[in-house]
């Protein structure tokens, strides 16, 4: 270890003692490769602060020292943006120890968390009050609050309650140079100066470590009423969004697509699933409805769908008569990432689309992809009521990397220029870390491009928050 590394480590030891650093290699480990095992990176030392002060104190000394920091909450992210980078001069900085539930306020409907708080728990604060917090993704038991901020989480709630940027009131952030901005109000009217929250909503690390977070609370739902259904195609699922937002209106809070190969696949991959319908059908849809009144939802699921089938937009449905079989039909939903991982290499595509284009941009991506890829396996599933789908095309478990990369390269042309053309994003949840990072400026404007790198040189002129992410 050469002499500055052990100088700054004996300074961020002083900062932050035993218990806040990891400087063996082992157990430094699950921090430096990503969830999905596609990036990994080299560290001199993992420092897990336990609240702002020490994170102030850490950020400072990285400022004076020029040692770049790589901020990292559950490190469930899936573009590569938690990972240091292969240099071994990046600091890790984990926010994992700091957990604390700082407020919880029933009156107010906010809840006050540190960044480092699992997303289950911040689910289970909420429900401590009877109040309820709305983001829901595969990854709540081990992502953090802190990075579903810093990456505008979406999940599977979006069309009814909005993603992170939605459900954020205030922030407390230790910017570049060890500052605290405190930003933790909850106040839903706020109207001084330029939106200083929205900035680092999203910012993935770049501009500032996130420390603590103001939460909007919801009324807690008493009614939930979950369907499957199967359609000979997309258009008629797009119908069928259609149909149950006009008769359930706010009471629409799931409504998730999978294809027959996304749903063969967790079948394949993940233990004690089964089909949901009789027959496999090309497209399918997982509807939740839920309100927080008392009035039995399953009735006008079972009348909306009855609708539905009468007007030929879907072939079958099953109406979810207990919790255990609501249970067992979101497994099947959730199951797709894990699903993926086991049955080979996923070249994904987070996209979203105007909901009216969805069914053209699949006929056509799908056409495309297998003129340029002959015999691929396209996996396509994903938040259909928010037009957010993952387009994932699976290749081999054993797949040469040379292979896989160029194929990847190949098929996110393809992709991404015709979601483009369709007015899409190439980015709808994950945001854009490593894996996006080239492309962005071929799909976003020289003047966003040139806005982002003046607000990125302003917060932070030495790049050391996270560099190679992002910009
Ligand atoms: P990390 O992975 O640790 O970090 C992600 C990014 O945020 C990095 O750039 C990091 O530098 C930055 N960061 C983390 N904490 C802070 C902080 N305190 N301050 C500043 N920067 C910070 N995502 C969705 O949006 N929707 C889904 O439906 C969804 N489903 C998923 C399902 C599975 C099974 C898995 C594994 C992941 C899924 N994800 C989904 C992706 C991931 O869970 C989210 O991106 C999540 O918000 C990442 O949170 P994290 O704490 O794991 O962040
Ligand atoms: C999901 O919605 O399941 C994830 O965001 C997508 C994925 O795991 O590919
Ligand atoms: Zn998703």
């Amino acid at each position: 270890m050469d002499q500055s590394t052990e100088r700054l480590l004996n300074k961020l030891h002083a900062l932050v003692g035993p218990a806040g650093l990891l400087t063996d290699a082992d157990a430094q480990a699950p921090y430096l490769t990503d969830w999905l095992g596609k990036w990994k990176g080299a560290t001199p030392v993992v420092v897990r602060p336990a609240n702002t002060t020490e994170t102030a104190a850490v950020v400072r000394l990285c400022s004076e020292t020029r040692t770049p920091v790589v901020t990292q909450g559950g490190n469930t992210g899936m573009s590569g943006g938690a990972t240091p980078d292969a240099s071994g001069a990046q600091v890790v900085l984990s926010t994992t120890r700091m957990n604390r539930v700082r407020a919880i306020d029933p009156i107010n409907n906010t809840l006050t968390v540190d960044a480092g708080v699992i997303l289950a728990n911040a689910h289970d604060a909420a429900r401590s009050v009877d109040r309820f917090f709305p983001l829901s993704l595969g990854a709540q038991g081990s992502c953090t609050v802190g990075g579903n901020v810093a990456t505008n989480a979406g999940g599977i709630a979006v069309l009814r309650y909005g993603n992170m940027r939605d459900l954020v009131l205030g922030l407390e952030v230790v910017l570049p140079d060890g500052r605290v901005w405190n930003g933790l109000r909850g106040l839903r009217k706020d109207n001084t100066g330029y939106d200083l929250r929205g900035l680092f909503v999203g910012s993935e690390g770049t501009l500032g470590v996130i420390t603590g977070v103001v939460l909007k609370l919801f009324a807690q739902p008493r009614r939930h009423a979950t369907a499957w259904v199967g359609a000979e195609s997309l258009e008629q699922l797009v119908s069928l969004l259609g149909m149950v937002r006009t008769r359930c209106g706010e009471r629409l809070t799931a409504f998730e697509m999978m294809t027959a190969p996304s749903l063969a696949l967790v079948m394949a991959h993940v233990a004690d699933t089964r089909a949901p319908l009789v027959q496999a059908m090309p497209f399918n849809a997982l509807i939740e409805l839920s309100d927080a009144g008392d009035a039995s939802l399953s009735e006008l699921l079972e009348a909306t769908l009855a609708e539905a089938m009468g007007d030929g937009l879907i072939v079958d449905a099953t109406l979810s008569a207990s919790e255990a079989q609501t249970q067992a039909l979101w497994k099947l939903r959730e199951g797709i990432s894990q699903a993926q991982v086991r049955a080979g290499k996923a070249i994904k595509h987070d996209i979203a689309l105007p909901i009216s284009s969805l069914a053209d941009f699949v006929a056509q991506a799908e056409h495309d992809v297998l003129a340029s890829a002959p015999g691929t396996h396209i996996v396509n599933f994903g938040h259909l009521g928010d037009g957010n789908l993952h387009y994932n095309v699976m290749m081999p478990l054993d797949i040469e990397p040379a292979t896989l990369s160029a194929r990847t390269h190949q098929l996110n042309g393809v992709v991404h220029q015709l979601v483009t053309r369709f007015g899409g994003s190439i980015s709808a949840e994950h945001g854009v870390g490593q894996l996006r990072r080239d492309e962005l400026r071929i799909y976003k404007s020289p003047v966003e491009m040139e806005l982002m790198l003046r607000i990125k040189q302003a917060m932070d002129p030495n790049h050391l928050m996270n560099p190679g992410k992002l910009l």
